[in-house]
């Protein structure tokens, strides 16, 4: 081989692992706003984000980082979820042995068990503290009402995955829970029979519905809820990001009001109203591109505003929200085992039999009326709840929590959530045998 070839192999080699390096990492790390904004466009992970956010979405007060702590769990409990399976068989003579196996033989097939039922329990919670700030800062309202809807299949599906995953270990504990919980359905009226045979696939929990539980719980609903979040975050850009008052907009110089313009409406009319409605005295280009969705228009040039670069500050933020829900859940799995009780024996249900916890609140109201309890004020709250945004429409203290302008809002609200904060707490501690009273002291 000739020096020359020589030379130009080894310059290929040596140079291999940087141009591979940048066949993937397009960008340097940015250090002007042309690559922070460049950073954000060419990688699949950022891109998602905007290029810029507003820095009121950036408090930590605003959201608690809940939407993304939610998320956070629900990719551990994939994570762990698909480690578990290659070790569960859904069958009522192995499943409970497989899970001895995990305790006793598996390496860390404890630990992996303990943050996949710990990441489970904290997403139910944290879906619904979720609920909770979105509502409470008035952030349902207009444009973001299919967000809300969005959501609250979100929280509906969380719920059903977790009560899925409930039954699989095949304990006494997830056996009276199931055929707790499935019984409430038989009491809706008409199809209720009917739909309980469906989900369990026979008359009574058993093997039928260990496989329909499975699944569910390991493909059908994580692929409804990846696709659901994938939406919910779509919507959230579309919607123009996070709310925040109006007033967090003005800053003294003339600012371009946001055009609400539904999917599919006439452009250029939205564009000459944009013009309108803008105070002529802006001198800065800015491109209306972005008035194909709704939501501020994106500035270009050195127009002030109160947006910063998403890289570094919303990323940083983002990867600090991610370490410390990874690092919770692996704390509170290396101290607190999940529980696992005797194996199943359908001759000796436990007394009482209790539902899982955030389904308490239900036990208790069916325990005074199982229809009312169990189907009916359950479905009156969803549908509600499915409503809202649809009711309360004007735009007043949207963006601020406890709004003054929504007491009456937030107090309705509040008094569902204490309402049923109570009666779950009534079931998990204040009941006994028969469901009959008792103190916890
Ligand atoms: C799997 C469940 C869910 C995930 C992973 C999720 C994720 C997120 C994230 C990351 C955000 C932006 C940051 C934040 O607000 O914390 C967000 C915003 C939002 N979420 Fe969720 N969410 C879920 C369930 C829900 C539920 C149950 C509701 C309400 C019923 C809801 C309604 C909304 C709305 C309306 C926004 C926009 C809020 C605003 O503009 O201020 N989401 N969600």
């Amino acid at each position: 081989m000739s020096d020359e070839n020589n030379s130009t192999l080894w310059t290929t080699i040596t140079r291999l692992p940087e141009n591979a390096w940048r066949s993937v990492f397009r960008n340097p790390l940015p250090s002007s706003d042309l690559g922070r904004a460049s950073t954000s466009f060419t990688n699949f992970f950022l891109h998602l984000h905007p290029v810029k956010t507003h820095r009121h979405s950036l408090k930590a007060t605003y959201t608690f980082g809940l939407g993304l702590i939610a998320f956070f769990l629900f990719l551990i409990l994939a994570v762990t979820g698909v480690l578990l399976m290659f070790y569960y068989v859904p069958s009522t003579t192995q499943a409970y042995d497989r899970m001895l196996d995990l305790r006793g033989t598996v390496a860390f097939g404890i630990f992996l068990r303990n943050m996949h039922r710990w990441a489970a329990h904290g997403m139910v919670a944290v879906v619904f503290l979720h609920m909770c700030r979105v509502f409470l800062t008035g952030s349902y309202k207009p444009p973001r009402e299919f967000n809300w809807v969005l959501g609250i299949v979100l929280l509906l599906l969380t719920f059903f995955s977790s009560f899925t995953g409930y039954l699989l270990p095949w304990d006494q504990l997830a056996f009276w829970a199931i055929t707790v919980g499935t019984s409430i359905a038989g009491y809706a009226p008409l199809l209720g029979k009917e739909m309980r045979f469906l989900l369990l696939g026979d008359s009574n929990v058993g093997q039928e519905a260990l496989l329909r539980f499975y699944v569910l719980h390991v493909a059908v609903l994580p692929a409804a809820l990846s696709l659901l979040v994938a939406i919910h975050f779509w919507r959230i850009r579309k919607d123009g990001g996070l709310s925040r008052p109006p007033e967090e907009d003005e800053l003294g110089t003339p600012q371009l009001q946001p055009v609400p313009m539904p999917l599919g409406a006439d452009v250029a009319a939205a564009t000459a109203k944009a013009s309108v409605i803008a105070i002529p005295a802006i001198e800065k280009r800015r491109y209306g591109i972005q008035g194909l969705v709704r939501g501020p228009f994106t500035k270009v040039g050195n127009v002030p505003d109160r947006s910063v670069f998403s890289w570094p500050n919303l990323f940083t933020a983002e990867l600090l929200i991610f370490v410390l829900t990874v690092a919770g859940v692996l704390v509170v799995s290396l101290f607190f085992n999940a529980p696992l009780e005797e194996p199943v024996n359908v001759m000796h249900p436990p007394n009482p039999a209790k539902a899982p916890w955030y389904f308490l609140g239900l036990q208790e109201m069916v325990s005074y009326s199982a229809f009312w309890g169990g189907i009916g004020i359950p479905t009156i709250e969803v549908l509600i709840l499915l409503l809202v945004p649809y009711l309360d429409r004007k735009q007043i203290g949207v963006g601020r929590w406890f709004a003054r302008e929504r007491l009456l809002a937030n107090s309705l609200f509040m008094t569902f959530v204490i309402v049923n904060l109570i009666l779950m707490v009534i079931g998990t501690f204040f009941r006994g045998p028969n469901w009959e009273f008792v103190s916890p002291w």
